[in-house]
């Protein structure tokens, strides 16, 4: 095969960021994808209904005129957020999900849940309501390993939470354990999970091994071999529970690369390439569809986009910039290490 058209992808969990890094960002996700899922971990986080509405208006301003792109608003969840402003939020059509971060978890996460008592009565509106809860699923205790933040957040927090509210509709955002693929699967109709485009394609060793690559590093971080592997059977069985997110987080190069560095992978520009590019080596380029437009609508409720897009396998390599030049300084492109031939045309 070297064409296929689908549904106009979405994005379900992607890192705008805000002022010159938000106008240097926004058409690489406005061109490829109609929708996403706007992170709400600024500095300081989109915590109320009146600071989405203000970040909704300045990502409408950042968009390139004539692009087509939709920002699917959320909130940041904290021990103070009022259930009555988050319903009232979802009710007028302009908060889509909250976002859940343990506290401490990832970046500007500062604000997050440690005393999950506190936010009963949010999860339980939500509930009511059908609104979605996206969550960042790593439990952050120094005692235990980087690598077992996700299973052991599945077994002592999602899973006894889960069983407190069922009705809660939640999005396991960024999976990267086969733990998180057997729960999901085993989750029923209100649970879904997210997979990045990297989580897809690289493995530890990426970061790791012959020298330490920051460019790689993201949180969740990205585990063994064997969990690559059971994210991409996932992303590519058709199952309606897995969609994609690319956890696109763009960060400037000197704060990549300094001795404590921050995490996130900069994959808006080149992540379709990137898929078809998976899904084409895994025989499955015919569930790219499912996994990149119709999956994701599902799970929120919503129509899959009415347009198309069209990629095709181009004989010479696709070249995307090594790095994008933003106001806020320069975003270096997350590099799969093998070259891309499917291209958006
Ligand atoms: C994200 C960021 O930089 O905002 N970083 C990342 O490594 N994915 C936060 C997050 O989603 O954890
Ligand atoms: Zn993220």
């Amino acid at each position: 095969m070297t064409s296929i058209t689908i549904k106009r992808p979405d994005d379900w969990h992607l890192h705008l960021r805000d002022g010159e890094m938000l106008e240097g960002v926004i058409e690489h996700s406005a061109k490829d994808f109609a929708r996403a899922i706007i992170m709400p971990n600024l500095v300081p986080p989109v915590v109320t209904t009146q600071d989405a509405t203000a970040y909704r208006e300045r990502i409408m301003k950042a968009l390139p005129n004539g692009m087509n792109f939709t920002p699917l608003m959320t909130l940041y969840l904290t021990e103070n957020t009022d259930p009555a402003d988050v319903a009232a939020g979802h009710a007028s059509g302009l908060i889509t999900a909250l976002k859940l971060y343990p506290a401490g978890a990832t970046t500007n996460s500062d604000s997050g849940v440690t005393n999950f008592e506190n936010v009963m009565p949010v999860l339980e509106k939500m509930a009511e309501i059908g609104m979605p809860l996206c969550v960042h699923g790593e439990v952050t205790s120094s005692d235990i390993d980087i690598f077992d933040r996700e299973a052991v957040f599945i077994e002592t927090v999602l899973d006894p939470l889960r069983q407190r509210v069922p009705e809660l509709r939640v999005v396991m955002e960024h999976l990267t354990t086969k733990q998180g693929v057997d729960y999901v699967r085993s989750g029923g109709d209100n649970l879904g999970a997210t997979i990045t485009t990297h989580h897809l394609i690289i493995n530890r060793n990426a970061i790791l091994a012959g020298g330490i690559r920051p460019h790689y590093y993201c949180l969740p971080v990205a585990k063994r071999e064997e969990h690559r592997l059971a994210l991409r059977q996932a992303a590519t069985s058709g199952d309606t529970s897995f969609f994609l997110g690319t956890d696109s987080a763009p960060h400037t190069d000197p704060l990549k690369l300094q001795a404590c560095g921050c995490a996130g992978c900069f994959t808006s520009i080149n992540t379709m390439s990137c898929l078809a590019h998976v899904f084409e080596e895994e025989g499955a380029l015919d569930k790219l569809e499912d996994f990149a437009s119709l999956n994701g609508p599902s799970f929120y409720g919503l129509e899959p986009n009415s347009e198309t897009i069209e990629l095709k396998k181009q004989q010479t390599p696709i070249s995307f910039p090594e790095r994008i030049e933003t106001g806020a300084g320069s975003v270096t492109v997350f590099d799969p290490m093998y070259p891309l031939h499917w291209q958006v045309v």
